[in-house]
């Protein structure tokens, strides 16, 4: 039997999914809410986390039942007696299944449960799936996505994070830890601030433009969160920060030169203990040569013009 099912008796199957161009950084979100590096499309652990904090969990799986002979499996509904109307069952493939043994497994245990099977809008979900030959049934909890919706804003800028990357980076900014004073130092329309506020946390943003800084008190309001962007220049503040996440302002956006890039990332380093930057090009060389620490980075690649390097440092 997989030594690892066995030995941990994981509670939970999380079914992850992605694009390519995000492996990267879905990986490292992985790595700073469950403490490792999910290397496939599942991660099996006992840690119960809101499956709404990641555009990449597709839904929690409960294990219900796991074993290496579906047979076992099959005798312990029995023996269970379950009832449930009105549900469906779904097969996750992670191992190599045949087709007609994905079938036949999925009849036989459907047979074992009382109530009526549903063609769709099922009441109860539930998955079947084998990993490392051990084969595991349990109920599944589909992640809502509610953040498609927030993809909609009142303004809207080309410059501005997709709401996926913006959800990925407040997740590797906080680490698990819900209590930490977050600056999005350069915040634009929002993006960072609705994503860090939608899951609870203590996220304040500065912006220099007064006719952004407008807009994003309007998207903020939107969505239903206080409108309390002031136009500040980041520059200029003292206030001190746990976590700061800078997007950087780029060539694109505004006329900004290489200089100024580096004066915002110095300065975002001085008011937080850690500092998450997202970049348009490679700047390791440039962040280690202000004297930063990277901890960790990834790259995101989606065309031949378009990059983003998150940067983890303290
Ligand atoms: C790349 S955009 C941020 C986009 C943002 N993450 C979003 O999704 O909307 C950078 C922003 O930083 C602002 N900015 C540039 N220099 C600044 C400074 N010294 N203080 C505060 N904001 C600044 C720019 O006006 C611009 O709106």
């Amino acid at each position: 039997m997989n030594d690892y099912i066995t030995k941990l008796e994981p509670k939970y199957l999380y079914l992850i999914s992605y694009r390519r161009e995000f492996k990267e950084l879905c990986s490292m979100e992985m790595r700073y809410i469950f403490g490792e590096t999910s290397n496939s499309n599942y991660h099996l652990t006992n840690q119960l986390i809101d499956i709404s904090r990641s555009p990449f969990i597709k839904g929690r799986v409960t294990i219900l039942y796991s074993n290496e002979k579906i047979d076992t499996i099959e005798k312990k509904m029995i023996e269970d007696n379950l009832s449930f109307n009105n549900y469906k069952i779904h097969f996750s493939k992670f191992d190599e299944v045949p087709y007609q043994t994905r079938l036949e497994s999925m009849r036989a245990l459907g047979t074992t449960i009382n109530g009526d099977f549903a063609i769709k809008d099922p009441n109860v979900e539930f998955i079947l799936t084998k990993i490392d030959g051990v084969w595991i049934f349990g109920k599944l909890e589909a992640n809502p996505n509610e953040w498609i919706k927030r993809r909609k804003k009142p303004y809207n800028y080309s410059h501005a994070l997709d709401v996926k990357i913006a959800m990925a980076v407040i997740n590797i900014a906080i680490n698990n830890n819900f209590d930490l004073k977050v600056i999005d130092p350069c915040c634009g329309i929002g993006t960072l601030l609705i994503e860090g506020r939608t899951q609870g946390i203590d996220i304040l943003g500065y912006e220099i433009n007064p006719l952004v800084k407008q807009h994003c008190n309007i998207n903020l309001n939107h969505f239903g969160f206080k409108p309390d962007v002031n136009k500040i220049d980041m520059l200029k503040t003292i206030e001190h920060y746990d976590v700061a996440i800078l997007d950087l302002p780029y060539g694109q956006s505004s006329l900004i030169t290489r200089e100024e890039q580096i004066a915002l990332i110095r300065k975002s380093k001085e008011i937080s203990d850690k500092l998450v930057i997202i970049t348009m090009d490679n700047m390791s060389n440039i962040i280690q040569d202000i004297g930063l620490t990277i901890v960790d980075t990834c790259k995101i690649k989606k065309s031949n013009t378009f990059s983003r390097y998150v940067t983890v440092c303290t």
